[in-house]
């Protein structure tokens, strides 16, 4: 049986040295390619930080598999067993740009099961985490339960493409929540987005487009806290795909379907 108590301490060592180095790294010239389309950068501190936690998971767990963005390991085509899900650094063009507001992701999942959420928001020095059934805490303070909220009361995250013209969703449907909301947020990294909700600073995070390396640690913190994590149809999410992605607090997730998004079916 997995000692969790364990995995989770070893992780919150790796995680917060891999953070040491990538500050390290602010004062040298970055080697910047891009990857799917000219806003999706990769910097070879990704692939170094991957690299790292990748070496470290295989020496310490070698029955444990790994699931990373940049694809530094063997191939994951299941969640049987013990699966990091890894994002080296969430908010690359953040990095790369303003040297802030990005962070480390690890969700550990055994079975498809979310056990082990972590989130490192390295300039901060925010460390977000959770063990599953143990509560979540941001460095060393528990996260109280998320309240029930509403679309007039709600900072919603919301990248302004999918209010404009683009591939995957009408305009007009997001266009009357951003209207109708207190406030709508895009800060660049959907990992420290959820982080964020699950520490109250916002309310929902909603896009079209997410990997699970994205979300993996941020959805077991925020179900953990009593909030909502579907597909913008409502539907669960396949932790092996790309979907569209709605985290939500209680009330706001049911407001949102049924006010916005047709119950799913727009
Ligand atoms: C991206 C960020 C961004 C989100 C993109 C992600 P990356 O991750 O989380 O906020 O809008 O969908 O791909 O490429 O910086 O790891
Ligand atoms: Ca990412
Ligand atoms: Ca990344």
């Amino acid at each position: 049986m997995t000692n969790w108590r364990e995995v989770d301490a070893i992780a919150k060592e790796w995680i917060k040295e891999a953070g040491e180095r990538i500050k390290q790294s602010f004062s040298k010239e970055l080697l910047i390619e891009t990857k799917s389309n000219k806003n999706d950068l990769v910097t070879e501190i990704d692939k170094a930080t991957e690299d790292f936690l990748i070496k470290n998971i295989n020496q310490t767990f070698p029955n444990h598999r790994i699931l990373g963005e940049e694809g530094l390991s063997e191939a994951v085509e299941d969640l049987k067993g013990v699966v990091w899900i890894i994002d080296p650094i969430d908010g690359t063009m953040n990095f790369v740009h303003m040297q802030r507001d990005f962070a480390i992701s690890i969700g550990i999942y055994e079975d498809g099961v979310g056990k082990i959420g972590l989130i490192y928001d390295v300039v901060a020095d925010e460390l977000y985490h959770v063990i599953k059934g143990n509560g979540v805490y941001m460095n060393d303070i528990p996260l109280a339960p998320l309240k029930e909220t509403s679309v007039e009361k709600g900072i919603i995250g919301l990248n302004s493409t999918w209010v404009t013209e683009n591939k995957r969703i009408d305009p007009t449907i997001l266009a009357p929540l951003a209207r109708d909301a207190r406030g709508t947020r895009s800060f660049g990294s959907a990992c420290l987005e959820l982080a964020y909700i699950a520490s109250g600073r916002m309310d929902a995070y909603i896009t079209l487009r997410l990997s699970p390396w994205d979300y993996a640690a941020g959805k077991i913190m925020i179900e953990e806290l009593g909030g909502m994590v579907t597909s913008l149809r409502n539907e669960k999410l396949n932790m092996l795909t790309q979907n569209s992605f709605f985290a939500s607090k209680p009330g706001l997730h049911q407001e949102i379907l049924e006010k916005y998004l047709n119950n799913g079916k727009w």
